[in-house]
């Protein structure tokens, strides 16, 4: 090439790098999108299933710390029973068929009145094992089936799809069908905001009835792993509802005392190869409090020989460059970041802020008033935060961002999607985000994962 083109050779490259935000030092996708929030879908669009008293909202979630047991979650709208759940494993002979019994909870909300809220723990199931489970009786019996993990170990590969802020729009619907079209995922981390009643008139709770409907023909056949957001606490003192997270809490059941949590806000599991921690947001986190006294004695639990990946999941995101919910994770950030940096967290996930975001790893734990230290600098203990709010509610996308973008934002960009996490082993895990409007297969970000606890070295950037 002679020195003539070199000339205009660089001022190309120069613009090319300068559009795709590299001289910031992150990326900004650039996809165009139509923005503006989307309303959420009539309520018929969610109908009840046919028959009498017939069992529907359907999911599960895991029912034990390491995977052998499921809690089946259902509502009967008319009628208290049957409240049992009958299960077997594919092959099974009939007289091999067990029940579980539920625990029935219902609620009151302003003039709304639930219906049967049924959540039946089973246990003591076998690993690596189909297994059908069946609900109602008579026309209104309706059958699923769930897989569960295999046992826990260091180089089990396993699946997990992200999702959060899903909510109950035509977005919503395109996120849900998109990850279900890809048929690697075996369990949903799901981080937070699930239905967006509390966007209603008097937080209408029958929005809690048609988001169950809606996400069933997933979370029956598969675990979500529930986090709670601030959408969760429909807390209304102008309704005289002063019980936060009510309907949240008699609906979606967690095994938190599985790991000595005393609330289900907080707790974690064992999957696989992972150990997944949620934290809520919205509870107390300042020192001696439940859950910073929790989160304390349980990271130096986790067994990085069992599950080398340690996730975790919490609505409000600590690292976050959009111009939408700007430094509402900060407070739990100051009081916690040090010990995912010494612990040596892997991924965390959150949702809350409604486009999608993956930080460098980072830390910026140095600052003690009189230093000025008070920026993110590179760390290879430090986690990936990933903000994955982008399921597509009702209150439409976060599209601003703060400018330029921070050394620390590798990529962000404002379009629905979810996200795959796929473990390989002990020191890999394979990492996609897809857009909703792309093909399945599609990824438009990824990246390999490497164990921060068996394979600290920093992952090459999939942007240069
Ligand atoms: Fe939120």
């Amino acid at each position: 090439m002679g020195a003539r083109s070199m000339v205009p050779a660089a001022v190309t490259l120069f613009l090319f790098l300068s559009f795709v935000g590299l001289c910031n030092g992150g990326i900004t996708g650039n996809y165009v999108r139509q923005v503006g929030p989307t309303a959420d879908m009539p309520k018929e669009a969610f109908p009840p299933p046919p028959g009498f008293n017939t069992p529907e909202q359907v999911h599960i979630t895991q029912g034990d710390h390491g995977g052998r047991g499921v809690i089946v979650s259902w509502v009967t709208p008319a009628m208290r029973h049957p409240n049992v759940v009958t299960y077997w494993a594919e092959g099974a002979k009939l007289k091999d068929k067990q029940k579980a019994h539920s625990k029935i909870y219902s609620y009151r909300y302003f003039t709304y009145s639930s219906g049967y809220i049924h959540h039946a723990t089973i246990e003591a199931l076998e690993y690596d094992t189909k297994y059908f489970y069946e609900l109602g009786r008579g026309n209104g019996t309706r059958r699923f089936s769930f897989t569960t993990p295999p046992k826990v170990g260091p180089d089990v590969p396993y699946t997990f799809g992200i999702m959060g802020d899903l909510g109950q729009t035509s977005a919503s619907i395109q996120t849900l069908e998109h990850y279900m079209a890809n048929p690697k995922g075996q369990t949903v981390l799901f981080a937070g905001d699930l239905s967006y009643a509390d966007d209603h008139p008097y937080h209408d709770n029958e929005r809690w009835d048609t988001w169950g409907r809606f996400v069933e023909k997933s979370a029956a056949y598969q675990p979500w792993i529930w986090t709670a957001g601030n959408h969760e606490l429909d807390f209304a003192p102008e309704l005289e509802e002063y019980t936060p997270f009510k309907p949240y809490l008699n609906r979606y059941h967690v095994p938190y005392r599985a790991s000595q949590s005393t609330s289900p806000l907080w707790y974690s599991i064992k999957r696989a190869s992972a150990h997944i921690i949620v934290l809520s947001s919205y509870s107390a986190y300042g020192k001696y409090t439940p859950q910073y006294t929790w989160l304390k004695q349980e990271l130096p639990k986790v067994n990085r020989a069992e599950t080398p990946w340690l996730i975790v999941l919490v609505h409000s995101p600590w690292y976050n460059s959009y111009n939408y919910h700007y430094m509402e994770g900060e407070t739990m950030r100051v009081m916690f970041e040090s010990w995912f940096v010494q612990s040596k967290v892997d991924i965390v996930f959150a949702g809350h802020v409604h486009a999608y975001e993956r930080s460098e790893r980072i830390s910026n734990i140095k600052f003690n008033i009189t230093n000025g230290q008070s920026a993110p600098v590179k760390d290879p203990s430090a986690p990936v935060y990933i903000t994955i709010g982008d399921g597509g509610n009702i209150e439409g996308l976060a599209t601003s961002y703060t400018e330029p973008q921070p050394s620390y934002s590798a990529y962000r960009e404002a379009s629905f999607g979810h996200a795959i996490l796929e473990i390989k082993n002990r020191t890999h895990a394979h990492y996609t985000w897809h857009r909703n409007q792309d093909n399945t297969p599609v990824a438009a970000d990824s990246l390999w994962l490497y164990n921060r606890y068996y394979y600290p070295v920093e992952e090459p950037s999939p942007w240069e």
